[in-house]
């Protein structure tokens, strides 16, 4: 019986365990959205995890929605970039970036000329961004024209080849939690009467454009996929039929060979059960239909629940999100059932190393007497 702490195989990762470390936006990029010196501390503090999913990184300008995340997609922050990727790999780590465009979960402060964001949709979602102004509501977006996809689907090629560049070892392409190819999937969002709309066919296009492309451009065995099929965060409404749309999905991804799938289960930080849905049948159709795809799980594992979830083969691997940002040695707290220390939820986004890189190791309190 496998367990969360020995390595695995699949597509063209190699990893030391199944533990993942889920993407985590901290909003800590610096001018010109780089990535710093202090992020690569930050994450070669946590390459002890099998893999190292970033946070989320914009392909575009137009991609962005939050204050100081990072992008990749100008050579400063390739260059950028490899400090983390090189301070990861020479403390044994391995790490894909996730590829981020936010689509209409954005601000017109935010986006190049103070243009609206674009989407599927002209309809504005009901949701909150991060800008200078702290938190405040999303801007009304422009609903993308057919003749824009070849253009979109280009920047994210682009953007997996800056990975590679970078020196990541893969991506991890955000198709989750209400942005840009979220916004395509659901017919809760999209309500496009063109090619990029109304049937499964026409709903998952874009996503597939940009997966091919990817996978094209880099190797289907570096590129996965995040998606979160009823999660209601960033007013992603629930799809009339989203076991159908994710089944249809994943069959398409598993005949591309894609490296993994990387599923939340639920509200992405919240309740697990609100709304049914059989993410085993999702897993087995991926599966099924892959050579050598891995499925990851993700959403309030617990060691316990980890190492349950390994065990009886319902997920290869497991990722954790805020447990791995209050405690860079999540594995080794794991591994020797030690406790785990809670996070200061005042630090998550932006500002500098308090609340990011100096929660500590753990450390055994001796015995007195
Ligand atoms: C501070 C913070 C930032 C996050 N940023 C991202 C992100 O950039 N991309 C993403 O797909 N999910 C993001 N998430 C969601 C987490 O990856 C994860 O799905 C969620 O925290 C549930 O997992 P957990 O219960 O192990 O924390 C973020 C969550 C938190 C708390």
């Amino acid at each position: 019986m496998p367990s969360l702490f020995d390595p695995i195989q699949f597509g063209n990762f190699s990893l030391q365990n199944r533990v993942v470390m889920a993407p985590l936006t901290r909003n800590r990029a610096g001018p010109g959205r780089t990535p710093t010196p202090l992020m690569a501390t930050y994450y070669a503090q946590r390459s002890s995890a099998g893999l190292i999913v970033s946070e989320a990184s914009q392909i575009s300008a137009e991609g962005q929605g939050y204050l100081d995340t990072p992008g990749i997609y100008s050579s400063e922050q390739v260059l950028g970039w490899r400090k983390t990727t090189n301070a990861v790999h020479a403390a044994g780590g391995k790490i894909v970036i996730q590829l981020w465009h936010v689509g209409r979960i954005s601000h017109v402060s935010l986006q190049p000329g103070g243009q609206p964001p674009v989407s599927s949709t002209s309809r504005k979602a009901v949701a909150n961004t991060f800008t200078v102004n702290g938190f405040e509501p999303v801007s009304a977006p422009r609903a993308l024209r057919t003749d824009e996809m070849p253009r979109l689907v280009d920047d994210y090629r682009k953007a997996a080849r800056n990975a590679l560049d970078a020196g990541f070892d893969g991506v991890e392409v955000h198709c989750a939690n209400g942005y840009l190819l979220e916004q395509f999937l659901r017919d809760s969002i999209n309500d496009r009467t063109d090619a990029y709309g109304g049937s499964l066919e026409n709903r998952t296009r874009l996503p597939l454009q940009v997966l091919k492309a990817i996978a094209d451009e880099i190797g289907p065995g570096r590129t996965g996929i995040r998606m979160s099929p009823v999660t209601p965060v960033n007013d992603a409404g629930q799809d009339s039929d989203a076991l159908g749309l994710f089944n249809y999905f994943v069959e398409r991804l598993a005949a591309m060979n894609l490296s993994f799938v990387h599923v939340i289960e639920g509200a992405t930080g919240g309740s697990r059960l609100d709304v049914p849905f059989d993410f085993a049948e999702l897993r087995d159709r991926f599966l099924s239909g892959s050579k050598s795809g891995a499925w990851i799980v993700n959403n309030g594992y617990d060691r316990a629940m980890a190492m349950e979830a390994i065990a009886s083969d319902s997920a290869d691997l497991v990722a954790f999100g805020r447990a791995f940002i209050s405690n860079p040695d999540l594995v080794s707290r794991l591994r020797q059932n030690l406790p785990l220390a809670p996070l200061d939820a005042s630090t998550l986004y932006g500002g500098g190393a308090a609340g990011y890189t100096d929660y500590p190791m753990f450390e055994m309190v001796p015995e007195v007497g």
